[in-house]
């Protein structure tokens, strides 16, 4: 049949194989995928990277969350060719230079995890949050575990754990901020800070 003929009627659809380019935790890579192959089965089964878990299949669970581009994504509700010329996130990058992020640490040290299915698509979401929320509240953490499902831990540990890290960076925020302070000290000996005017000679 001639390209662009119209197919006749019941002729069964072939679907041929496409080429994508995606960058995955950094790799940049080119694939060649069928059109209906599913984000998490082409992340798992394709590129190997079983960090990304299939819980529900159906976008409820949340073990397969990645991020697309900075967007926290359900693996599972997405086929590969739609990540053409994007860059994908997945559990495996986090601690890419192999040490663990706070996050983990956190999770860890607050035994945020038991069996560790709900655990990868946690860290991608949590992550992100804090990413967007340094200092996220409780209920904003509470409020993202909704979309998650553990069915191991009671969610306290997972969100006192990703509450920890908020505390942190909060702390951080602060005590940077009276660090800049304490720069700003004067050689004249005032303390500095916001509005101080500073020794005579110095520049505004
Ligand atoms: S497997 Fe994708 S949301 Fe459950
Ligand atoms: S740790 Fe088992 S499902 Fe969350």
């Amino acid at each position: 049949m001639a390209e662009g003929a119209p197919m006749a009627e019941g002729a069964p659809m072939v679907e041929r194989p496409i080429s994508i380019v995606v960058e995955v935790n950094g790799l940049r890579r080119r694939e060649h995928v069928m059109p209906r192959l599913l984000l998490s089965d082409f992340l798992r089964h394709r590129l190997g990277l079983t960090g990304t878990h299939v819980g529900c299949e159906h976008g409820v669970c949340g073990a397969c969350t990645v991020r697309v581009d900075g967007i926290p994504a359900r693996a599972c509700l997405m086929f590969a060719v739609q990540t053409d010329g994007c860059a994908i996130e997945t559990v495996e990058g986090l601690a890419g230079t192999g040490e663990l992020t706070p996050l983990q640490r956190a999770l860890h040290e607050a035994h945020g995890l038991q069996c560790g299915f709900c655990t990868p698509g946690i860290l991608i979401a949590a992550g992100d949050l804090l990413e967007r929320r340094p200092g996220a509240d409780r209920a904003e953490i509470e409020a993202l575990l909704s979309g998650h499902v553990c069915r191991c831990t009671g969610y306290r540990p997972i969100v006192d754990a990703i509450e920890r890290v908020a505390r942190d960076a909060a702390g951080h925020t602060a005590r940077g901020d009276h660090a800049d302070d304490a720069d700003d000290a004067d050689a004249n000996g005032d303390p500095g800070g916001p509005g101080d005017p500073g020794d005579p000679g110095e520049a505004a």
